[in-house]
């Protein structure tokens, strides 16, 4: 499927590089305090494959192979988090500073990303402390790598930790409190405001958050699909992009906040240097329809305002999450026309697919896809300005443990071994022909 006319070119300077996080790679657990993550998959039932990440790829004990990986790949840049669970052991902050050393030694740029999902245990996002105490933690970690990380990231996926761990359950820390969790989705957005005030203190200049994002497609023209979309792309898009860039809630949502809400939006739209977005699937919505959905692997209980409903006619990855493309240059343009002159840079800090294999084909196919379509983005006069793959490696993919494998290098979890697959030949010979 991938076709051999080559990849268009990017304009100079754009940041090419993959992406980690800490829960999904770095495994020594022992080394760590524990996180809300430890404590949910010790819980029978909670990953499909009954696995844990206590050792996961190992890579707190394998960085320096990780980093010969990465700088032969050639990547401008790597995106990977710091454990918050571990920042908070003695002496753990060396781990990275080493990681930072190492990774500057081989050319590498290091984009930290400060959560991805593995708060500490006992801290709950239903707080308002726990921002506060968030904000603190970015400032020591900026205080001990600030010297040599120029490029930050607060959160990932707001959305996706408040929907999958505090709406629906299915994550960590497994509430199902559906639209009661809306507080956690406030909370990580101060907790974001807070530390970019934080970092600009410690005289950070480049930082971002990395929201997932998609367009929301109605499952057809009939009024209560489309308002049920509406209502989908509210939940997903705006109440994420809206108070970072625009400095309010959508409609209706600000009443359902605790808090002096006004006052927050303003630490939560602290200007940001450029934007993040994790894109991997469009998602078709219809109105309510009765009964629970499950679709890609996440399921809707009855009871929404909306139900999620098949992409048709177009393949799937091993997921189940429909290959689309063009809805990534959708859903940049979209953006644009929304946000205007308030959306900063983009820089896609996630994309990517699961596949078995290493003779991944239908990885390269997708990510030549994609990468065509942010070019088509950027010809449509979004200011893109970076990529990073979804992911360096093979890693615990959450709830569906190490079943899905989204690596560009293939991870052996029995013998630790990384074995570079062909998608990883695929995207080296892209960035040297782009820097040709
Ligand atoms: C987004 C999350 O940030 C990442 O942790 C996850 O592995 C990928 N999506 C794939 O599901």
């Amino acid at each position: 499927m991938a076709t051999t006319n080559p990849v268009p070119r990017f304009p100079a300077g754009f940041l090419w590089g993959v992406s980690t996080s800490a829960h999904q790679i770095e495994g020594a657990a022992d080394e760590r305090q524990p996180s809300v993550w430890d404590v949910f998959t010790a819980e029978p039932g909670r990953v499909r494959d009954g696995s844990t990440a206590a050792v996961a790829c190992d890579h707190v004990h394998r960085h320096r192979e990780d980093v010969a990986l990465l700088a032969g790949l050639g990547v401008d840049a790597y995106r990977f988090s710091v454990s918050w669970p571990r920042v908070r052991a003695e002496g753990g902050l060396d781990f990275y500073d080493r990681l930072v050393d190492d990774l500057c030694a081989a050319g590498v740029r290091p984009v930290p990303t400060l959560f991805h999902w593995d708060l500490p245990a006992g801290l709950d996002w239903l707080e308002r402390s726990t921002a506060e105490r968030f904000a603190q933690y970015a400032a020591r970690v900026a205080g001990r790598l600030g010297d040599r990380v120029t490029k930050w990231i607060t959160l990932n996926e707001p959305a996706e930790h408040t929907l999958l761990g505090h709406a629906l359950g299915v994550h960590a820390p497994g509430r199902k409190l559906l639209f009661d969790a809306l507080p956690a989705a406030h909370h990580q957005l101060l907790a974001h405001g807070l530390a970019v005030r934080a970092l600009r203190a410690a005289g950070a200049d480049d930082i971002g958050i990395a929201n997932s994002h998609g367009p929301t497609w109605p499952a057809s023209e009939d009024e209560a699909d489309v308002a049920a979309a509406g209502f989908h792309d509210l939940l997903l898009n705006r109440l994420f992009a809206d108070p970072l860039l625009l400095g309010r809630y959508p409609e209706g949502i600000g009443e359902l906040l605790p808090g002096d809400v006004a006052a927050d939006l303003e630490v939560i739209a602290e200007p940001l240097d450029w934007y993040g977005i994790n894109y991997y699937a469009p998602t078709r919505v219809g109105a309510p329809l009765g009964a629970e959905t499950d679709v890609g692997g996440v399921r809707i209980p009855a009871g929404l305002p909306f139900s999620v409903r098949e992409v048709e006619g177009y393949p799937v990855t091993d997921f189940g999450w429909p290959v689309v493309p063009e809805a990534l240059t959708e859903l940049l343009t979209a953006f644009r026309a929304r946000y205007g002159d308030r959306l900063p840079p983009v820089v896609i800090t996630e994309n990517g697919c699961a596949y078995d294999g290493l003779d991944d084909r239908d990885r390269i196919a997708y990510l030549d896809g994609h990468i065509r379509a942010l070019h088509r983005a950027l010809e449509a006069g979004v200011d893109v300005r970076g990529y990073f793959v979804w992911s360096l490696m093979d890693n615990f993919e959450w709830a569906e443990g190490y079943a899905r494998r989204f690596g560009l290098v293939h991870v052996d979890f029995g013998t630790l071994r990384r074995t570079p697959k062909a998608s990883y030949e695929w995207f080296r010979q892209l960035l040297r022909d782009q820097r040709a």
